[in-house]
């Protein structure tokens, strides 16, 4: 089976066309446009301009996926050509359309659904609508034996817009444990990272000085670390910080330290009761997504359990992309019909 796959949901703008044979999803092409730094100019998301630039990338990157898909070079053609090649391909090749529906920004939701559900009307294929965070955990299942992930399992999403910890049984049986009762962490290391004048998303760079940092001189506390649940809160962390910049004067290697606290502060407790829910729950896989995953250390903190599995998606499909909308949908996907498919900017877990 092969599928068209579109995600739309905050800043970036992805399709990609993904296929199931013998067992495995493949990705065969994967285009993000974002407009990340736009947002780096306003330090943050502006929801209305976000959707503006999804109108302007949404065709381009369908039309550029699906070429890519079959190897052809976008720039081989003219724009009006490109367009009737790729909607051919598109309806010769793919067997159905899926596409995020929510949770998200509502504009940018709408441009992909609305898109998605004109492919899917004029081209008669089916409509595959994919709830984001769980694609986050199904990212793992790229380039993966379907089969070799085995239930139960626990899937920890951290991401920009989100932090929960879930327990799967089955694809279709599973338990949300908790999340973040204010900020996600991502959204924390964003925010920081402002204060400290990382360029944004801040993530990557506040790894990258935490790394330089071999004899820690700062700590801040990790919130809610003690607390007998699944829950996370991190805008306390947050006022911490901003307490500590005010009364300090920056340098650079002060900088190196905050993003070493913020980071130990974040990854202790996501550490913990992500390992507290393996227990609770026996299980001893664990799957987890979202753009934070991309941290190298705090994966070698989870990866210091050698009891436990522990899987990450590629980077690429760790931060919002279209192939892990595919990869849920080959999975687990239930087609519909374009006429049933909204977009829903509030969804959570079922
Ligand atoms: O999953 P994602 O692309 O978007 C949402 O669905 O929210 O995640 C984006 C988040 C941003 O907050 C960014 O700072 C964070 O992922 N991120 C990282 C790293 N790379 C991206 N956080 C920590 N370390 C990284 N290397
Ligand atoms: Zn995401």
């Amino acid at each position: 089976m092969r599928i068209l796959s579109i995600e739309s949901s905050c800043d970036e703008t992805g399709a990609s066309v993904v296929e199931k044979k013998d067992g495995k999803i493949k990705v065969l092409s994967n285009i993000i446009a974002t407009s990340s730094d736009m947002h780096a100019s306003t330090g943050g998301i502006i929801p209305e301009n976000a959707a503006r630039e999804q109108i302007k990338a949404i065709i381009p990157v369908i039309v550029e996926a699906t070429l890519q898909s079959k190897n052809l070079d976008n720039s081989d053609f003219q724009s009006d050509k490109k367009w009737s090649l790729a909607r051919q391909i598109l309806k010769d090749e793919i067997d159905a359309i899926a596409v995020t529906f929510g949770p998200g920004l509502i504009g940018s939701l709408i441009v992909g659904v609305e898109t998605a559900k004109t492919l899917s009307y004029s081209l008669e294929k089916s409509l595959i609508p994919i709830n984001h965070l769980l694609a986050h955990i199904y990212a793992n299942y790229i380039d993966r034996d379907i089969d070799e992930i085995k239930f139960p399992f626990i899937g920890l999403i951290v991401s920009g817009g989100h932090t929960d910890l879930l327990c799967f049984k089955s694809h279709n049986d599973y338990k949300w444990l908790g999340g973040t009762r204010d900020d996600a962490a991502g959204e924390a290391i964003d925010k920081i990272g402002r204060m400290l004048d990382l360029p944004y998303p801040a993530g990557p760079d506040m790894e990258k000085r935490a790394k330089k940092v071999t004899a820690p001189e700062i700590r801040f506390q990790s919130p809610m670390i003690g607390s007998k649940d699944y829950d996370f809160s991190f805008s306390g962390l947050k006022a911490e910080t901003m307490r500590f910049v005010k009364s300090n004067e920056l340098n650079e290697d002060l900088k190196d330290q905050i993003c070493y606290a913020t980071q130990k502060a974040i990854f202790d407790v996501l550490v913990k009761k992500t390992l507290d829910a393996l227990k609770e729950y026996g299980c001893n896989t664990l799957l987890i997504g979202g753009g934070v995953s991309a941290n190298q250390t705090l994966m070698e903190q989870f990866k210091k359990n050698s009891d436990i599995k522990v899987l990450s998606p590629q980077i690429k499909y760790a931060t919002d992309n279209a192939a892990m909308i595919g990869a849920y949908a080959l999975v687990n996907g239930e087609e519909k019909s374009w006429k049933e498919v909204r977009s829903n900017p509030e969804l959570y877990f079922a």
